[in-house]
Parts: C-alpha cells; structure tokens; sequence
C-alpha cells in the first residue's frame, strides 16, 4: 500500500478505496468514485461554513490559529509591525518579496499617482443620506469604479490587471475620507501626494483651513501599524468572497465590493464597531461581571473575542494593545479601555472562555485606538477595509493564475420535495 493514501472502506458495498495524500489532504473530488450503484452521483463532504475544507492553495499568508502566529510571505507580523511601512508590507503581500529601494520608490510613486477619484464619484457619493453608513458609501463607490474602467474586465490582461491594482490601493483611502467627511457635512478634501499613504489619509480626514497638512507622527505611525496588521488573513469571510465573487472572472472592482460587502458584517470586520457599542453599553466596570453572565447565558456574544482560526490569543491584539499605549501617551487614555481590560481579565479566567478557547482578537482594542484617533463608530469597519484591499487582490490574482481553480460553485445536498405537480390555483 502507498504510504501516501488514505484507505476508505465502504461498509454498504464492502469495497475498499485508495485516495492519494497531498499536503495532509484528500481532494473532495477522489471521493465521488465510491458508489453504491454505477449511475449514483457518487461521494461527496459535508461542510458548512468551510470548517474543514482547503479551498485553495495560497503562498500568501501563514496561519498557526493554535500557537498563535501570523506571517506575511514568512515575516512574523510582529517584525513587519515593528519594522515596516504599510506600503512595504503591501508590496510583500502582493509579490512575495520584500521590496528593494527602486522597487519600493517605483511601487510608491504608482499608489501615489492614482489616489484622485473622478468628480463623478464625488457627485455620486454627494448623492448619498448625510447619515448613510460610511462602509455603505464605501461598497458602492467601489463597484461604481468598474464604470470609470471597463478595460478591468480583461482579468487575464496582467498590464490591465495591474493598473486596477494599483488604482484600488491608491483610492479605497480618497473613498473612505470623502464618505467621512459626508457624514459630516464637511468639504471634501483632495489627496495630498507629498504625504505619506496613511499622513495623506488622516490630511483628507481632518484637513481643514491650513494651508498645508502635517499629521502627527504618532498617530500616522499607528495607523500604519494597524494597516499592517489587517493586510491580509488567508482565506477569511472576505477575501472567500473576493475568490468566489473573482473566480466567475468579474472585474476587481465590483469582485471587491461584495468582498467589502462580506466585511462589513458584524462577525467579521465589523465587529470593531460593535466591540466600541458594547464597551460604552457595558458604561462601567462594575457592570462587567453581569454582562460575562448574561454572555454565558447566551444573551449576545463578548464581541472581540474568539477567531475561527486562532485558539489562542491572536498576535494582531498583541501588538494593537502596545500601538493603544502609544497613541494614549498622545490622545489621552480612551476611559472604556478600563471595562476592555476588566472584560478580558475576567474572559480569560472563567472556564466558559478558557474551554472555548476564546481569546481576544484584532478588533478587542483596535477600536479603541480608532476612538482615540477621534474616528466615529461607523468608520472603525472602512478603516479595516482600505489595508484588506492589498490582501483581497493578492489572493484575487494567485486566483487568476491558479490552473486548478474554476468557476466557484459548491454542492449541495438536496432534501426538499420530490416531483409534484402544480396545483391551480382554486384548489390550493
Ligand atoms: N462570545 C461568547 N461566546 C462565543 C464567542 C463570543 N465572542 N465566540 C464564540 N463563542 C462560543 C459559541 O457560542 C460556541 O459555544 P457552544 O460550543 O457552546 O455553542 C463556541 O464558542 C464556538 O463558537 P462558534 O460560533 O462555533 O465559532 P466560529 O468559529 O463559528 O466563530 C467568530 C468565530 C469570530 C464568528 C465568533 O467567535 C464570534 O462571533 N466572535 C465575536 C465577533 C468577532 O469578534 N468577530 C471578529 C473576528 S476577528 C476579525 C476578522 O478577521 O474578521
């Protein structure tokens, strides 16, 4: 027997089957020659939700969801934390290598050249509620862009793919600052290409009569920082819709709004929202046993705590908890870090937590630098979403490019009705 199989014996019919071994894994498909009769369908999975499935095969990022690592292309996170630039850490994710000094000025200069939007878009957002949901604004002017460059269809055009590339990275943050500022009734404010990716966000965001922009280096520095840490994450909730919603062969924009889409909702990346309503429902530390009670309960979830992957504490939260120190020393301590602190004490102690595995995750303290920074609520679940864009498109091309990947279309198994007839209507 090859060492390599797996050996499947069929109890119904008493045959045994050989599937080869390849990376741990057996493909789905191997299974569909076991059969009771010749003209059955064949074997198939089960899974719901993906717990045990590979959808694909991916150089990008490395997650160890038990020891609790997270590495870009190999590089801890905490190093590039430490040591990187969000637009250094994107050009990894994006080509597997560190960039060297022309290619980081080259890679630069192209993000820099395409931050402005066509005043259509401006037009188009001005068209929104003042109090239309920023992550909502966000969505649909990124699908609109598929409008401004139809050649983006041409998805296995690499010179064509490229362009969108490097006009996504470049826009998503000019989109998110104009929808901020129509929150508030403010002007919007044009890129700033002297500054830095994120110095020009924060310039776009609270620019307002000065004549020239400088943003604090802390919190542009922080901000940073937390853009390295959500470039990327395999195969989450978005950037699976990135995949299916790409594999059709759509055009990157609109394949990235419906993987913004998939972001937004409060499991996923809107969950740093939802971590700062809870914090400020909670109101003080004294009602923090009671809430942990009510959660055992079953009444709401602690949000910001538990990961699919990782069983153990998450290193983005690590690291996001110094940044907090840092930006603090600056902005002042955000008062609802004492319930955040008072909660994850309590969580890490109690058995329901423990037994679970729930630890803290990116977005326990992430929103709390983001209130610190002076962001509202609503714009915690855009300001994951710019610093994805390089991830969802990483994984879009190695998509395009992988000869095994087809249209994404799962089975399902099929328990409704058998034929009937149609029934008029006068004797239903
Ligand atoms: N609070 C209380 N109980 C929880 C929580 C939580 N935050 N998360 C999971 N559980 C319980 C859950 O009730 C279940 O218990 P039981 O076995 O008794 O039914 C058990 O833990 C396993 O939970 P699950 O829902 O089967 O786990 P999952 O892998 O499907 O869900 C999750 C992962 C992140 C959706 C979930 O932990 C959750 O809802 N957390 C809160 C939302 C949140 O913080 N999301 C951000 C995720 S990190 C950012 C990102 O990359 O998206």
């Amino acid at each position: 027997m090859p060492a390599n199989t797996l050996s499947i014996t069929d109890n119904r019919t008493g045959k045994t089957y050989e599937v080869p071994i390849e990376n741990e894994t057996i493909k789905a498909g191997d299974l569909r020659q076991i059969k009771v009769n010749p003209t059955d369908f064949g074997m198939m999975t089960y899974d719901p939700a993906f717990m045990n499935t590979a959808s694909c095969k991916s150089a990008i990022t490395y997650i160890d969801g038990d020891v609790g690592i997270l590495r870009y292309r190999g590089i801890p996170i905490e190093q590039l934390a430490e040591k990187s630039t969000y637009l250094e850490t994107a050009y990894l994710i994006f080509y597997g290598e560190l960039p060297n000094k022309e290619q980081l000025a080259k890679w630069t200069y192209e993000i820099t050249h395409h931050t402005f939007l066509h005043e259509n878009l401006k037009h188009l957002m001005e068209a929104f509620r003042y109090d239309a949901h920023p992550m909502g604004m966000f969505i649909s002017v990124v699908a609109a862009l598929s409008t401004f460059y139809p050649e983006a269809r041409n998805v296995k055009d690499a010179d064509s793919r490229m362009k969108q590339i490097h006009r996504l990275i470049a826009k998503v943050p000019t989109i998110a600052a104009f929808s901020y500022r129509h929150n508030r009734g403010l002007p919007y404010v044009y890129p700033d290409n002297d500054l830095s990716y994120t110095g020009n966000l924060l310039g776009m965001l609270d620019k307002m009569s000065e004549a020239k922009y400088q943003p604090n280096p802390v919190k542009e520095r922080a901000l940073d920082v937390l853009f390295i840490l959500h470039a990327d994450h395999e195969q989450n909730c978005g950037t699976n819709a990135m995949r299916a919603i790409g594999s059709s062969m759509t055009d990157p924009y609109t394949a990235m709004a419906g993987a913004a889409a998939a972001l937004y909702g409060p499991l996923h990346g809107g969950a740093n929202e939802e971590v700062l309503r809870m914090l400020n429902a909670i109101g003080s530390v004294k009602n923090v046993p009671g809430f942990i009670e009510d959660v055992k309960k079953g009444k709401g979830r602690l949000m910001g705590f538990g990961h699919r992957v990782y069983k153990n504490y998450d290193p983005r939260a690590k690291i996001i908890k110094k940044t907090a120190d840092e930006v603090f020393a600056v902005t002042g301590v955000n008062p609802l870090l004492e319930i955040a602190l008072e909660l994850e004490h309590i969580a890490l102690q109690d058995d329901y937590f423990v037994s679970r595995k729930l630890y803290p995750n990116v977005d326990f303290y992430s929103g709390l630098i983001y209130e610190a920074l002076g962001f509202p609520v609503e714009f915690f679940p855009v300001l994951f979403a710019i610093p994805r864009t390089v991830g969802w498109l990483a994984q879009w091309v190695e998509l395009i490019n992988d000869s095994d990947q087809k249209i994404a279309r799962p089975r399902q198994i099929y328990l409704g009705y058998d034929e009937r007839d149609y029934v008029e209507m006068d004797k239903r």
